[in-house]
This record gives C-alpha cells, sequence and structure tokens, in this order.
C-alpha cells in the first residue's frame, strides 16, 4: 500500500514516521516534507496548496491513501477534490474544516448547539467594532474570522489595545481577507488544553489529552507561536473532565456538523480553556495539533492504519487503540527571530548523538537535507520528543536529547512541561 501525507512540519513527520512502521504500507510519500522526512519518505516538491498538483500526484502514482497535516489544503477543499477523483484521503471536506476556516462558523455553531464557549459578538466594520469596545469590559480578545497561521487571536488588556487590534485585522488587513469579519469574546481565565479525536462522521476515537505552549518565552510570557512544546498527558484533563469534554463538546459537536450537512470526518482538535465553570472551547481546529501530535503518535502503540481506514469506511467503533501508560514531552528547538523573521542555512550539530538516546525522537519541522547534512529552514526547526515514565523523567529525556543539538542562533523554551509537574503537587 501507498500513502501521502501531506505538509512539511513536525506533525507531518510524526505521521509519516508512524505510518511507516505499519504493517500494511509498503511506502510513503510526503508533498512537501522536509529534510528529515525525506530520510522516511519520498518527498515530492509540491505545496500544500497546490491541490490539483498533489492529486495528479496522487492519480498517476496510484497513492491508495492521503492523510492531510495541515489547516490550508482542507479548507480549500483537498478532500473534496479526492473524492471526485475517486481517490482515499483521511480529513474534512471543505464545509467541515469550515469549523476551523471561520471562527464566526465555529462560534455560530456552537451558540446554536449550545457547547460551551466564551460568549462574544460578531463585527463585519470596524466602526461598529469599535462603538462596542468603547463600552467592553477587559482583557478582552478580538479574533481574526480566518485563518491567520495561528496569530489571529489578539488578547486586549485595554481599550486602546483592543482599537489596534481591530485597525491592524480590519483595516490594515495584516491577515488579509482573514480580516473582513472578526468576533470579539469574553476573556477566560483557567489552564489549557488540547483534546484531539478521530472520526467517521458518527464514531469517535478519543487520543489522550495533550498540552501545547504557545507562548515563545519561558512563564508564558511573549508574542504566541505556533508552539514551542507539548506534552501529553495533561494532568488538568482528569478522567471526569475527559468524559466531560465528550459528552458536553466533542459528541455534540460532530452531531451538529452533521445535521448541518457538513458530515465531519478525519481529526477534530478542541483547544480547550479549563474554567472554574469547566471546559470551554477556545477554538476548533481541523487536523492534528503541532506540536500535539508528536507526543501523541508517540505515544501511540496500535497501528494506526487501521484508524484511518476506519474512519473513511465509516467502521470507527471498531477501533479502539492502545496508548502508552508513559507520558511524553515534545520540546520545539526554533530559529533566533520566530515567529518573526529568522535566517536560515545553518548547519544543525549533534543530531546523532541526541538520536542515539533511547526513547527519543526527534521529528524534523523546517530542516533541509544536503550531502547528508542538516539545515536549518524554517523558524520551528526540530521537535525533540521522548517518553518517561512519569513528565518528569519524559522532560529531562527531552532536554537531555536537546543538549547535544546546536546551531548557530537557536532558541528554545527550557519549561516545557513545568506546568504538568505543578498540577501534579496540587
Ligand atoms: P485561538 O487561535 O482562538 O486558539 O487563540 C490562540 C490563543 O489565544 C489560545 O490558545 C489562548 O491562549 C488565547 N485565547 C484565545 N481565546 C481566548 C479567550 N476567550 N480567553 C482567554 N484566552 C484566549
Ligand atoms: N499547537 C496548536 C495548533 O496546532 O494549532
Amino acid at each position: 500500500m501507498k500513502v501521502l501525507v501531506v505538509g512539511s512540519g513536525g506533525r507531518e513527520h510524526a505521521l509519516v514516521w508512524k505510518i511507516s512502521q505499519s504493517e500494511g504500507v509498503d511506502k510513503v510519500y510526503c508533498a512537501p516534507g522536509n529534510g528529515g522526512i525525506s530520510l522516511q519518505a519520498e518527498c515530492i516538491p509540491v505545496g500544500p496548496d497546490d491541490i490539483n498538483g498533489i492529486k495528479d500526484f496522487a492519480l498517476k502514482e496510484g497513492i491508495d491513501l492521503t492523510v492531510v497535516g495541515p489547516e490550508l489544503p482542507l479548507t480549500l477543499g483537498i478532500v473534496d477534490a479526492f473524492e471526485e477523483a475517486g481517490l482515499k484521503i483521511f480529513g474534512p471536506g471543505r464545509k467541515a474544516a469550515e469549523i476551523e476556516g471561520s471562527k464566526v462558523f465555529a462560534k455560530e455553531l456552537m451558540r446554536r448547539y449550545s457547547i460551551p464557549t466564551a460568549d462574544y459578538r460578531v463585527f463585519d466594520g470596524p466602526e461598529k467594532a469599535r462603538a462596542f469596545l468603547e463600552r467592553a469590559s477587559y482583557p478582552t480578545v478580538v479574533k481574526a474570522d480566518g485563518l491567520a497561521g495561528g496569530k489571529g487571536a489578539i488578547i486586549c488588556r485595554t481599550r486602546e489595545e483592543a482599537f489596534r487590534a481591530i485597525e491592524d485585522i480590519m483595516e490594515k488587513r495584516v491577515f488579509g481577507e482573514a480580516g473582513s469579519k472578526v468576533v470579539v469574546e469574553e476573556f477566560l481565565e483557567g489552564e489549557e488544553a488540547s483534546f484531539i479525536v478521530a472520526t467517521d462522521g458518527e464514531r469517535i476515537v478519543a487520543f489522550p489529552s495533550s498540552q501545547d505552549h504557545k507562548a515563545l518565552y519561558d512563564g508564558d510570557k511573549g508574542p504566541n507561536t505556533g508552539g514551542m512544546g507539548a506534552y501529553s498527558p495533561a494532568p488538568v484533563v482528569t478522567r471526569d473532565l475527559e468524559e466531560e469534554i465528550m459528552e458536553r463538546i466533542i459528541k455534540p459537536t460532530v452531531k451538529a456538523m452533521d445535521r448541518e450537512g457538513r458530515p465531519y470526518r478525519g481529526f477534530l482538535y478542541a483547544g480547550l480553556m479549563i474554567t472554574g465553570d469547566g471546559p470551554k472551547v477556545l477554538e476548533f481546529n481541523c487536523r492534528l495539533g503541532d506540536p500535539e501530535a508528536q507526543p501523541l503518535l508517540m505515544r501511540m502503540k496500535s497501528d494506526i492504519l487501521p484508524l484511518l481506514e476506519a474512519g473513511l469506511s465509516g467502521e470507527m467503533g471498531r477501533i479502539n487503540p492502545s496508548w502508552d501508560e508513559r507520558a511524553s514531552v515534545c520540546v520545539v528547538m526554533a530559529s533566533r527571530g520566530y515567529p518573526g523573521s529568522y535566517e536560515k542555512g545553518k548547519e544543525i550539530k549533534g543530531l546523532e548523538e541526541a538520536q542515539r538516546l533511547k526513547d527519543v525522537v526527534i521529528f524534523h519541522s523546517g530542516t533541509e537535507r544536503r550531502d547528508s547534512r542538516f539545515y536549518t529552514a524554517g523558524g520551528r526547526v526540530l521537535g525533540v520528543t521522548s517518553l518517561g515514565r512519569t513528565i518528569k523523567e519524559a522532560i529531562e529525556k527531552a532536554y537531555g536529547a536537546v543538549s547535544h543539538i546546536r546551531w548557530e542562533g537557536v532558541y528554545y523554551r527550557k519549561d516545557i512541561g513545568a506546568k504538568a509537574l505543578a498540577e501534579r503537587r496540587s
């Protein structure tokens, strides 16, 4: 069987790594992939937004199954295009992917179906938004409607900050068309967690909980990034809470999408705030998280192929994956300057030593391979991921591996997983 993974980041490396261990898989391809991925898959130089290019490749090569990593091709309708061409692909169609592609759609869905989320208002013009923000209470959160690479949610502590957010999003259009509408929503307090499931549109397989670290600096300070590290499980998500999340959020959402004529098949990711008032949805993503996928797939003991196939045949009810009891931690190593501008092309040293360590896998996010050497080629460069009996042990192993790896201008957070330790003690 030939499997194609679409995307080029750490999440896609983890998918390629996991899928290539599968019994039924003869060959894995990745479009476009990266330096690390090229050791395990044949990389195809087609961008993730070139839907026709990817489809033509899949037809020509006789790809049996395609899995999509990032949101962009999903919101552009890659699943619809593949299905029309008679190709098998795991992921939501364009109309279902709108759950991530439009925050307005997601919020209205949640309101219609009483799925717990922050209170909100939608505005389609800057004047109306400002009139509301004039009298709002602070902090408040301003979000661009469309995709903004994880940067479209702005926490505003004052009215001035909120006005600036409206100016940036709606007038300067820093996120382009994504800013033609905004959601202004209530600021929620609590601890964040990511809850990811796979569904065939009806039956749901829950993955273990995980937690991202979105802020650039230690102590959750600084600007938001795509994610500087992750761990699984997230101790804040107790068994009871997991059940509450399934019953009050995940199941009603999958049902709601079906009722709306947008049957949802694929990975569904709920970004949650665990508030004093229970779990509330911050956002939905139509895919696996990056970097959450790295620790989650490292903990997945079962073959992933039957899950993907069951998702397509509507037999998810038969799937009950087994998970490693151990904890997993992923530390993202990034280029200095990220999430702003950064230099590329720095040689990465120490990968072999780090890779030799037990229970450690180094997933590549932004690397290039030339003459069997690796060079930086992105903002997030590596996701050093470990397994340990406890979160503490997994943290030690991940940072032990990180300590071998260096390049000019490497940056990483030193406190990935620390929150989980604090949670355990309390
Ligand atoms: P989003 O892209 O909507 O998940 O937002 C990105 C990040 O902004 C989240 O991971 C939270 O850290 C923060 N955030 C978003 N919405 C809220 C909210 N209503 N209250 C507090 N923090 C929020
Ligand atoms: N780690 C956050 C995301 O994938 O959106």
